[in-house]
């Protein structure tokens, strides 16, 4: 692979990126009358709006220059096509199998994967409706009421934030919650006001070895059993999900209540696997079908489209453009949907630890930035608290407005504006402001004193996009998660690097199994870390 920084396509942006570091967004609009609907696209429906970015059409020309000319439609073709492209672990990267409908085909190492994957798909979908109708009884007799998924990053993150975006679709007589820190705050406040006898656990991890989800499933079996003080009683109250049947037959569930995925299946990109059966508990297997449909919908259109009016494509090329261009450091995501609160946070994992990597694909340093640092949370609190320094800040935060045209809950305000309405106003009035902000002479004509007018100049020029759905549904969730799948995909493609290993959580992993012997309760072992953590471990057993 050529050096990336040499390719024809990077020198030409540099160049063009001297042009372009001070044009204004107000020119661009004011020159194209039309830019407003012409700089947009739509596929599995979605609208974006990208037209508050600061490019021209020859910039978008030679990003996607770039994307070609970095193989991003060969290493497209790859990962649908099931080769082994996450090459430091040797493995292919199919999450787009666990969304092909049934009559698909997608053939790895000689098998076609999709049987397998609605084989398991359709015994989730037996389990949920027992479940949800009642008619699967705990150990004492009663119907299950309340479920606890115990799992954490792509075992947690995923399903929680569908959880929670899909609550609209609900069974509301099912409390789900999700347990993840070993901090075990978040199982005793989590389990507090439940019954044991109407409580399902779901152990939810891909290895089966993760040292938070294994101490929490097992304090989870010791409440469920001081409660019903009979070992027989796992069997009821306990399934899995995972890809390890050993280790899950030796915590002692039920192979017969486990849910298997596979090693192609990435745990941040695993929340349509049955790592969603928490969700699909949630909203039924119709609900979660249609989830899956959301998903393959983006899948094609990422597959198909041609990159100039492809989504995922040219989210990832601007946000290289902000990034390795502008020395972008960080991304927004805001979410004007109060259902989408985790969003920026499972975000936060599919990028973060997918691109967060320092070396190319074939080992050697890179020399320009990778993956920016992904933030935000819903609109509207944001804007009462973070959203002055994306205004007036000296820092350049390209940012992902998401809204609907819908709303789940109409709410009319007595009097005024529907609820809904004024949540949308702001989507449009902050992208607008962040575009054109508000010039010192703006500032001055309305009477502002002199020495006060430059507090209350906005500079402008900040790029978004705007992402507009129609209504928040299963399907819709599902395209949205998949676009910005496919936006980390490319992004790790022009970057040269492997967007599916996760290298950098192992030091820290080890780290801590060498310390927790450490922090027993016998005699102060002879502790060889350095001066820092030999004090700080000293204080803590002192202290305790
Ligand atoms: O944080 C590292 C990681 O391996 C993630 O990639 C993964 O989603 C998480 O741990 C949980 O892993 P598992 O599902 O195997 O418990």
């Amino acid at each position: 692979m050529p050096i990336l920084t040499e390719l024809s396509a990077w020198t030409a942006l540099n160049a063009h990126h001297r042009m372009m570091k001070d044009t204004r967004l107000g020119d661009l609009f004011a020159a194209d009358s039309r830019r407003g609907e012409r700089l947009s696209a739509e596929g599995a429906g979605l609208y974006l709006d990208y037209s508050k970015n600061r490019v021209t059409d020859e910039t978008l020309s030679l990003l996607m220059d770039l994307a070609r000319e970095t193989g991003v439609e060969e290493w497209r073709r790859a990962m649908f096509a099931g080769e082994r492209i996450n090459i430091t672990e040797q493995r292919a990267v199919l999450h787009t199998a666990l969304r092909q409908p049934r009559e698909a085909s997608v053939v790895v190492d000689g098998q076609d994967v999709v049987p397998e994957v609605h084989e398991v798909l359709d015994r989730m979908a037996v389990f949920a409706s027992a479940v949800r109708g009642g008619q699967w009884l705990g150990f004492t007799g009663r119907p299950i009421r309340n479920i606890v998924n115990i799992g954490i990053g792509g075992s947690d993150l995923g399903p929680v934030m569908a959880y929670k975006a899909l609550r609209h679709y609900a069974q509301r007589d099912l409390t789900v919650r999700f347990v993840s820190n070993v901090d075990g705050t978040d199982l005793v406040e989590k389990t507090l006001d439940l019954d044991p006898e109407e409580t399902l656990f779901i152990v939810s991890s891909k290895t089966f070895t993760t040292q938070e989800t294994m101490a929490n499933a097992a304090s989870a079996r010791a409440w469920l059993l001081s409660g019903l003080k009979d070992g027989a009683a796992v069997a009821r109250h306990f399934v899995a999900v995972s890809t390890n049947a050993d280790a899950v037959q030796n915590f002692g569930i039920d192979p017969a209540n486990m849910f298997g995925f596979w090693d192609w299946v990435g745990g941040r990109y695993s929340m349509d696997s049955a790592i969603g059966l928490s969700v699909m508990l949630s909203i039924g297997p119709d609900g979660f079908s249609e989830l899956l449909a959301g998903f393959h919908e983006m899948d094609e259109h990422f597959r198909t489209a041609p990159l100039e009016g492809n989504l995922p494509v040219l989210m990832a090329m601007l946000g290289v453009w902000y990034n390795n261009f502008f020395g972008a450091q960080s991304h927004a995501v805001l979410p004007y949907d109060q259902y989408l609160q985790y969003f920026p946070a499972y975000l936060q994992q599919l990028d973060m630890e997918s691109n967060g990597k320092h070396v190319t694909l074939g080992g050697q340093p890179v020399d320009y930035q990778t993956g920016p640092v992904i933030w935000g949370q819903p609109g509207t609190n944001g804007q009462h608290a973070f959203y002055q320094l994306i205004h007036q800040g000296t820092k350049l935060i390209p940012c992902d407005f998401i809204g609907f045209c819908q709303t789940l809950n109409p709410l009319p305000t007595p009097g005024g504006p529907s609820h809904h309405d004024l949540l949308m106003a702001n989507v449009f009035a902050q992208t607008e402001a962040l575009a054109f902000g508000k010039s010192l002479d703006a500032v001055l004509a309305e009477g502002v004193e002199e020495a006060l007018a430059p507090h209350r100049v906005f500079e402008g020029n900040r790029p978004t996009n705007t992402i507009l759905a129609d209504r928040l549904t299963p399907r819709t969730l599902g395209a949205l998660i998949a676009l910005y799948e496919h936006k980390v995909f490319v992004q790790g493609v022009v970057w040269n690097i492997n967007s599916f290993d996760q290298w950098g959580v192992e030091l820290g992993k080890v780290l801590a199994g060498r310390i927790v012997p450490e922090l027993g309760t016998g005699p102060e072992p002879q502790l060889k870390h350095d001066s820092s953590t030999n004090t700080l471990i000293r204080r803590y057993r002192e202290r305790r």
